[in-house]
């Protein structure tokens, strides 16, 4: 068991070297408490120090490990090589999104759209807190709590259908994190909030095929919130056709 290896098929790319990605075979020694970054880090360790990717609390809770592994969207902090032991994993940097080198990807488009649909409490009259305004019952606070379980890991980017042909779609943690908003009894901002939403690189495009929330390691369920959100847009809509006087 001591001696046991396993292979790692690494995508390497170093745009100031390469012209085009390559893939790198690394032997690392397998052992069963090992997690997929373990492997990854044994090998900037002990065998290429240039291997570039992100990682931090190897706990599942900071979001930032997440990779391709075998073409899936995964945490690599969250999964172990056993789960693949004896055959070869492969090691890919999250699908649809730009790469900046070996497995670390550009992720200041998926920020900008998490900025956009506006992540806090609007209430202009805000009452002061010694009036209790933050206060909330186990049953608010449980209408918009799964929805803001997301560690911005940004897997069910990687895995969405959508994503890979309209790469504007404001995409599942986003929107998910709008209806945690709207959700919110304390918040009235849905309405600014659902100009984006509801915009053209919004909500529509989802063609709910729901792979945002199987690869999903925090059980978000965005495309939940995806649903309900298109069911509460179409309400207003109706509302606002119906009775345009009662909109806000
Ligand atoms: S919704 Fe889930 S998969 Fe998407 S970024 Fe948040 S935690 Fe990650
Ligand atoms: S290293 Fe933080 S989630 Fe994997």
């Amino acid at each position: 068991m001591a001696d046991e290896k396993m292979t790692l098929e690494v995508f390497r790319y170093n745009p100031e070297e390469d012209t085009e990605p390559r893939f790198q075979n690394y032997e690392v020694p397998y052992k069963k408490d090992w997690v997929i970054l373990d492997a990854l880090n044994w090998v900037k360790d002990n065998v290429d120090g240039t291997l570039t990717y992100r990682w931090s609390c190897r706990m599942g809770v900071c979001g930032s490990c997440g990779m391709q592994i075998n073409g899936v969207p995964k945490l690599t902090c969250a999964v172990f090589l056993k789960n693949y032991y004896p055959n070869p994993i492969r090691v890919e940097p999250l699908a649809n999104f730009p790469v900046i080198r070996d497995l670390v990807i550009e992720m200041d488009g998926f920020m900008e759209k998490l900025k956009s649909v506006k992540p806090w409490i609007i209430d202009d009259d805000e009452p002061p807190l010694s009036e209790g305004a933050y206060k909330q019952t186990p049953a608010q606070l449980a209408n918009f709590k799964q929805f803001s379980m997301c560690i911005n890991c940004m897997l069910c980017y990687a895995a969405c259908p959508v994503m890979a042909l309209e790469p504007d779609f404001l995409g599942p943690a986003a929107i998910a994190l709008g209806q945690r908003y709207n959700l919110d009894s304390r918040d009235k901002g849905n309405k600014e909030r659902n100009e984006v939403i509801f915009s053209h690189e919004g909500i529509w495009d989802c063609t709910f095929v729901g792979e945002c929330t199987e690869v999903c390691p925090k059980k978000v369920d965005p495309a939940g919130a995806i649903q309900q959100a298109k069911v509460d847009g179409a309400i207003d809509m109706v509302k606002s056709v119906l009775m345009p006087w009662g909109k806000k």
